[in-house]
This record gives C-alpha cells, structure tokens and sequence, in this order.
C-alpha cells in the first residue's frame, strides 16, 4: 500500500467530498458509481482464456555428445479420460511430455519456447546437476530461453516445470521422463525384446490449486489418461524379455508398481545401474522415482500392469501387456 502525505489525503478528501456533492446534483441520489479514483481490484476473477494449441513436437538432434533440444510450453486440450478434456498445461501438447532420451556424458542444449500467452513456465531436469536459480529459471510468456546441462548419472528421471507455485504447474501436467542411458548400457546380459515406457501420474479438479493441495485425486493415470493402455494394450511374443522405464510423476502420491502374473527378475532404482534388486513383485516409486524394471513372459496372455495401491488402480492406474505367440 503507498502511503499518501497527510496534506494529499485532506485535498484528497476536500475533493471527494466535492465530486460526492457534484453526483449527487447531476445524477440524484445514485451511490452506485465508483469512484473512478478508487484503486481497488475489481470484484471476481479475471476472464480466462480457453486455449487449445496445437502440439508442436520436440526437435533433437545430436553432435557427437552435443545434444540440443527445443521443447514448447503450450497449453493444449488433452483426454484424461473417455469425453474429459483437460486444459493442461504441457510441455509440447501432451502429457505426460515427450520421453527424451540420452546418453550419460552428453551435453544437453536445451531450449524453452514458451508460447503460453498467460504464464512463465520453466525446466527442471532431475537428470543434471544445476544451479536452478541459474539453470532452472522461469521463461517469460512469448520468450526462449536456452540453458547447457551435462548429464552424468544415468538413470530414469522425471523433468518438470519448476515454476511458483510448482504443485500447480504440475497438477495442470507439466512433467515427463528423461532417460540417461548408462554409458555402457545395462549390465543385463539377456537380449532385451521389447522396451516400454509408463509415467504414472495423477489429475484432479481442473486448473483447482485447492483440490491440488487436497490431494484427491479424481483419476491416477498411466501415459496421461485412464484408458489407453487397457484398450491399446503393449505387445510382446511368448518367451520375450521386457524392459520397462517406469516413472511416478505425482505430484502428490507414491505409486506400488506391480505386473500381475510375473516378477521383475532385475529392476534397477531410478535406473541407475549400480541400484540393482532382483526378484521383486512391487516396486516403490515415491513421487518423481523411477525405475528399470525387466521380466520375462514365459506364457501367452493379458498381463495387467497396476499400482498396487489399489484405490489408485480403480481410478485409471493400469494397463495391459497382451503375450501372444507371434506378438500380434
Ligand atoms: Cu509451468
Ligand atoms: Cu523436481
């Protein structure tokens, strides 16, 4: 609040009492004018934009261990699930964002455009080691913004918008998976035959901070909505070896990933190959871990993949592998 000199305020009043009297004479007794000296916020929210921009893809390309990658913040409509669209706020028009995947030693160029007219929007790599009030910093609507990163540790990592207040650029969808492959792969010394990705995540009442804080979610979601993955099921042959990059995006809850019908001969935490357990049927990923995990399907059928946390599974956090003899 300004502070206004005591002598201001008495010409101030003197004024208004003048203006008071000259409305009273010209327009009878009507009150209802504001002052139009009056600075306070008009009442109600501010009329908000609907907005739908259309996805614009990551461009990567390599230099030898140069990698530069140009991603959008845009908000774009998405289905989080069958006939509910969702306002999301996204990296590139989906959510989650797209998975992008490197090698441990490159060098990452990476540039925001931020075409969200209403908003700074940001990048937070857990892949790198950053000072975010350097690297990490908000782009301004309309703006780009370009920042280097070397990324050292492999792993399966969650990126996001690190911008204030972050629970609610989260739980509007700004997140996504970086995979830093190890610099000599996975010690694994089976062939692997088929690789999928799984970011678990959640959705609430929408663009509502309050039911973000409130923790409720209305859907838990594998890949961004509640019915892909059970419709459109992963595929893999009788016998295969599958390797999955799983990831739990939030923001709120911890998710229990479970393959019903096998278990996770290796899973490697955070994907870091020095992080390695073997014979698991469960594994915990707190909000923004990740995971390898690798299993065999030795029978042909419907493999259910879950959050073992069954409330989150009733409301969307599941999906199918479907093993068939020839993966059809
Ligand atoms: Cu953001
Ligand atoms: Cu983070």
């Amino acid at each position: 609040m300004i502070e206004i000199p005591a002598r201001y305020k008495t010409v101030r009043a003197v004024l208004l009492v003048l203006a008071a009297l000259a409305l009273l004479i010209t327009s009878g007794c009507d009150w209802s004018n504001d002052d139009p000296g009056d600075t306070k916020l008009p009442s109600g929210k501010p009329e908000v934009q609907r907005l739908n921009q259309p996805p614009i893809p990551p461009v990567i390309t390599r230099k030898g261990n140069e990698v530069f990658i140009e991603m959008t913040a845009q908000v774009t409509q998405v289905e989080i699930s069958k006939g509910v669209p969702y306002e999301a706020w996204t990296f590139d028009g989906t959510v989650p964002g797209p998975v992008i995947r490197v090698k441990q030693g490159d060098q990452l160029h990476f540039t925001l455009n931020n075409i969200d007219p209403q908003m700074p929007h940001s990048m937070d790599f857990h892949a790198v080691h950053a000072a975010p009030n350097h690297k990490f910093i908000g782009v301004m609507p309309g703006q780009e913004g370009t920042f280097t990163y070397t990324a050292n540790s492999p792993g399966v990592f969650m990126y996001h918008c690190g911008t204030k207040p972050v629970l609610l650029h989260l739980g509007n969808g700004m997140y996504g998976m970086i995979i830093v492959e190890p610099k000599d792969g996975y010690p694994t010394d089976q062939q692997i035959d088929q690789e999928y990705t799984i970011v678990q995540s959640e959705w609430y009442k929408e663009n509502d901070y309050q039911a973000f804080q409130n923790a409720k979610p209305r859907y838990v979601v594998f890949n961004g909505n509640n019915y892909t993955l059970t419709e459109h099921p992963l595929k893999a042959n009788v016998g295969d070896r599958v390797r999955l990059y799983v990831l739990n995006a939030g923001p709120n809850e911890v998710s229990s990933f479970h393959v019903v019908g096998t278990l996770m001969d290796t899973v490697y935490l955070d994907g870091n190959p020095d992080n390695v357990l073997h014979g698991m049927q469960t594994v915990l990923l707190p909000a923004s871990g990740g995971a390898v995990v690798e299993f065999q399907l030795t029978e042909a059928g419907d493999y259910t993949m879950v959050s073992h946390q069954f409330n989150q599974a009733s409301k969307g956090a599941a999906g199918l592998i479907r093993v068939t003899p020839d993966g059809k």
